[in-house]
């Protein structure tokens, strides 16, 4: 996703009034946002938990993570909950058709923290608001909604060997065939999510990791990233638009693969204008080494 012109992280502080928190206010209206005392700053030890756990599952940026290590993020990740994130239902941003910045339908994302193995990202999605088809290439990515109903889209590549079983990997269409971008991808999911939910995982060892969510409600969605997006490194972010199988395949093939919406073709196309995002100050609840 765009999170950066040029690898560097853009932070709009202007913009933090999109969202507020409870554990802190840096803007200077009164509301809707509320003004906690921060003379104590108490780290929920549900983030302390998911802090320790994710410095000891990924080691390296190489890291895959083992499917013990994967079932502990996902179990600590079920139980986290907005207000360890210094965030509340009752914020403005939340309510439903009462958000206040509906002229900016821009999604905002904060880095709670980030190194070279991993990285901690909310996104706050405002009412219909699209985080579009994107993939994270070599990348492990655990995704907990924390507050709002959203709806959820993944794939994965389909591989040479499953294709030549089940269905036709190249497409049919002419003009299709011209477009090298055009490859086919498998269902993973298309559903609502609504807080408190479980925890969605892809896996950058099951051909592609592509996901998309659309806001129903206001959103926050809690990321756990390893490694992070490095262009540096070979790990940038591409953008993709679905196609029914139907589209561009011929009526034979169409009877191998007829298993309905399971089979999709993918076209990557250009950084699409609604995956730019305005940065904010993460105010939640410190998360990091402890500082003894
Ligand atoms: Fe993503």
């Amino acid at each position: 996703m765009e999170l950066e012109q040029g690898g560097r992280e853009r932070i709009v502080h202007n913009h933090v009034s999109k969202v507020g928190y409870v554990n802190g206010v840096i803007n200077k209206r009164k509301k809707p946002y509320r003004r906690v005392k921060r003379s104590v700053i108490r780290v929920p030890r549900a983030l302390q938990e998911l802090f320790v756990s994710c410095k000891d599952t990924f080691k390296s940026p190489a890291t895959i993570p083992s499917p013990h290590h994967v079932q502990t993020l996902c179990r600590i990740l079920d139980d986290i909950k907005p207000e360890d994130v210094g965030l509340s239902r009752d914020l403005q941003f939340f309510k439903p058709g009462k958000n206040i910045i509906k002229e900016n339908q821009r999604v905002t994302y904060t880095t709670m923290y980030k190194c070279d193995n991993f990285s901690l990202c909310i996104f706050f999605l405002p009412e219909s608001g699209v985080i579009p088809l994107h993939n994270h290439p070599g990348m492990t990515v655990f995704s907990k909604l924390l507050l709002g109903k959203m709806h959820i889209k993944s794939y994965d590549w389909v591989d040479e060997l499953e294709a030549e079983v089940e269905v036709e990997a190249e497409p049919s269409n002419n003009l299709m065939q011209q477009n090298s971008k055009v490859r086919l991808a498998k269902m993973k999911a298309n559903r609502v999510l609504t807080a408190p939910c479980d925890t969605s995982v892809l896996y950058p060892t099951r051909g592609g990791n592509m996901h998309e969510f659309t806001a129903i409600t206001p959103c926050a969605v809690l990321d756990v990233i390893g490694p992070p997006y490095s262009k540096q490194h070979g790990r940038d972010c591409s953008y993709y638009k679905d196609h029914p199988y139907a589209a561009f395949s011929s009526s034979e093939e169409m009877d191998k693969g007829k298993e309905a919406n399971v089979y999709w073709w993918l076209e990557e196309i250009e950084v699409p204008e609604n995956s730019q995002m305005d940065g904010i100050e993460y105010l939640g609840p410190p998360i990091g080494e402890p500082s003894f």
